[in-house]
């Protein structure tokens, strides 16, 4: 696998892949890298020869609370487990590389930036669209693979893509999860063992609210949705949101949710870590 710490040296070599007819499969992450990435980089495999990961942990996309400084940064251990899982070539530029200004252009998502994960993270989904736009134009990938786990993320990119008339086909991939239905991330990192093993309620609960919601059809999903977020927080959560939304704009259900497709959103805090998960219905 190669290594390019800068757009120009990457380029160069992109360009001779698409010279030889080479498509490119591209899987942007921020690194300190576990399975659910991994599943996504053998996925991208199945849609191009060539598989272009990057590693960029981006500043813009953190809230100033947040935890840019503590984000977990493994790129000797990332390495290893790209160069094991067969991508060819990684894009890992610091700072000074991907912003040698200060970026005063922005990609300006529309009014689903704001709703669910941006009510709680005002700006965060303006920052993602931007470093994913500009490693867009330096990789110039054919196919871009993201997690579902992100859910909202997954579909402001492909909005962003569709809307831009980028010439990129966006993939989105199953959420990768632990033995006990915790969605693989990287902060559960920062979980201690107790929280560790209370963590899994927020997947429990989901799948809980779904078979509820399938078993009364849908008329009762407010009620529901109290009890979902009521077990949480008396088991120790804070709830950011949890909530049943359509899955075609993330919007509130109608009364007749029964004729539309649903998804399941969370995001809650167990003491100082956040963890989010959805589930489509
Ligand atoms: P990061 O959180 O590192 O995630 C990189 C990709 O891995 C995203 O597409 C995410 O949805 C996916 N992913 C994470 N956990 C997953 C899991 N358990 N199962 C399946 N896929 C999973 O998302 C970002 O980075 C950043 O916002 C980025 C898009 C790189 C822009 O900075």
């Amino acid at each position: 696998m190669q290594i390019y710490s800068r757009i120009a040296d990457l380029r160069q070599t992109l360009q001779q892949t698409r010279a030889r007819g080479e498509k490119i499969a591209f899987v942007p992450t921020m690194g300190n890298l576990h399975d659910g990435h991994l599943v996504l980089m053998r996925a991208a495999r199945a849609y191009a020869f060539t598989v272009v990961a990057s590693v960029f942990v981006n500043r813009l996309q953190f809230g100033s609370g947040e935890d840019f400084d503590r984000y977990p940064r493994t790129l000797a251990e990332d390495v290893e487990k790209l160069a094991a899982v067969g991508v060819h070539a990684l894009f890992a530029p610091d700072e000074r590389e991907l912003y040698p200004e200060p970026q005063g252009y922005f990609v300006e998502p529309p009014e689903l930036q704001h709703l669910l994960e941006g009510e709680f993270r005002p700006g965060h989904f303006r920052g993602v669209a931007t470093v994913v736009l500009k490693l867009f134009n330096a990789v110039q990938p054919d196919v871009a693979i993201f997690g579902k786990k992100d859910y909202q993320q997954l579909m402001l990119i492909r909005a962003m893509t569709r809307q831009l008339a980028l010439p990129i086909e966006i993939i989105g991939i199953d959420t990768v999860r632990a033995e006990d239905g915790l969605a693989l991330s990287s902060r559960n990192n920062y979980l201690s063992a107790a929280e560790r093993a209370e963590a899994p309620r927020l997947y429990q609960v989901l799948c809980e609210l779904r078979e509820a919601i399938l078993g009364d059809g849908a008329q009762n999903i407010e009620e529901l949705t109290a009890e979902a977020r009521n077990n949480l927080d008396s088991n120790g959560w804070q709830t950011d949101y949890l909530a049943v939304r359509r899955q075609s704009d993330l919007g509130a259900p109608s009364q007749y949710a029964n004729q539309e497709k649903l998804v399941l959103v969370a995001a809650a805090r167990l003491g100082s870590t956040r963890l989010i998960d959805n589930l489509e219905v």
